[in-house]
C-alpha cells in the first residue's frame, strides 16, 4: 500500500530565499544544500526540497498535520518566534474551525500556500512531533487539474485510494496518511481564493511492499502509462498530466495511518 508522502519536490526562484524561510523561521533541519538545490527534513519520514529554476512559479499547496493538544502552541510559535504572518480569511478570521478540526494557512516567499492542520480523532503518541511546528506528517499536497473526474480514478484504480468530499471540482484522493487534493483549476485555493495553477512538482509517495509496486506496474501498463523502474533504488516513477509521481519502498511502518485512527484506514468490525 501506499504509505504517506516521502518527498515533495518543487521549483524556486530562490534557494537562498526558501533556507531563509525554511531553516531560519520554521526551522526545518537541512539535510542537502547546493548551489541551486537544497532539501529540509521537516519529519523523520518526509523530505522537501527545492530546485531553483530560472521559470515563472506557480504556487504549490501543501499541509502539514500536527497534534490537536499542540495545536494552539503551534501558532502562537509560528506568529511569535517564527515570524510568519497568517492568512485572513474574507471576515477577518485566522483559524479556521470545522467539525473535525483545525487549520491556519500562511505563505512561503515564491507564494507557495502553506496549512498546518489538527484533527481531533487522531491518536496521539503514535508518531513523534517533530521540530518547532510539531509536525506528524505531510497530510496534503494539492493538484489542480482540468478533471477531477478523471484525475481522481487514476487514484483509485492505479494506488487503490479512498475517495471524500467527492464533487465535480473537488476532491480527497486518500492512501495511508496521504491526501491528494485533486482540485478543478476554475476553484480557487481557500481562504485567499488563489488560482490554482498546477505547480512544476515531484511528488514521492512511500510504498510498503513490492507486490503493492507490481501491481501498480500492472495496472500502469494496462493503461498504456509509460513508467521508468529503479530496481537499486527500488523505485518506480512515471507522469500523469503535468505531475511527475514516484513510488520508493521505505520503512514506514504500514500499520501507522491505522494505529493514527484515520478514517478510511480503521480496521473494519
Ligand atoms: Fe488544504
Amino acid at each position: 500500500m501506499i504509505t504517506h508522502f516521502l518527498q515533495l519536490q518543487l521549483n524556486t526562484v530562490s534557494v537562498q530565499g526558501v533556507k531563509q524561510f525554511y531553516h531560519g523561521q520554521l526551522r526545518f533541519p537541512i539535510v542537502y544544500e547546493s548551489d541551486n538545490e537544497i532539501a529540509f527534513q521537516p519529519t523523520e519520514y518526509f523530505t522537501l526540497s527545492f530546485i531553483e529554476a530560472a521559470e515563472s512559479l506557480a504556487p504549490a499547496h501543501f499541509a502539514f498535520e500536527v497534534p490537536y493538544s499542540e495545536f494552539e502552541n503551534v501558532v502562537n510559535w509560528l506568529q511569535s518566534a517564527g515570524g510568519v504572518t497568517l492568512l485572513k480569511w474574507p471576515d477577518g478570521r485566522i483559524i479556521d474551525d470545522f467539525e473535525t478540526g483545525m487549520n491556519v494557512y500562511f505563505r512561503d516567499g515564491d507564494g507557495n500556500l502553506l496549512e498546518i492542520i489538527t484533527h481531533h480523532y487522531i491518536k496521539e503518541g503514535i508518531l513523534a512531533p517533530s521540530g518547532e511546528l510539531k509536525i506528524l506528517y505531510l497530510r496534503e499536497i494539492g493538484f489542480p487539474v482540468d478533471s477531477v473526474i478523471d484525475f481522481r480514478k487514476f487514484f483509485v484504480e492505479i494506488f487503490n485510494f479512498k475517495l471524500d468530499k467527492v464533487s465535480d471540482n473537488f476532491t480527497f484522493a486518500i492512501g495511508g496518511t496521504s491526501h491528494a487534493v485533486v482540485t478543478s483549476k476554475k476553484r480557487k485555493w481557500i481562504p485567499i481564493a488563489m488560482t490554482a495553477l498546477p505547480p512544476t512538482m515531484k511528488v514521492v509517495f512511500g510504498v510498503s511492499s513490492s507486490d503493492f509496486m507490481d501491481k501498480v506496474k500492472i495496472s500502469l501498463s494496462a493503461k498504456c502509462i509509460h513508467f521508468d523502474e529503479n530496481k537499486e533504488d527500488r523505485q518506480l516513477n512515471f507522469k500523469i498530466n503535468e505531475y511527475n509521481f514516484y513510488l520508493r519502498l521505505t520503512n514506514f511502518p504500514e500499520e501507522v495511518p491505522t494505529l493514527l485512527n484515520l478514517p478510511y484506514s480503521r480496521l473494519q468490525p
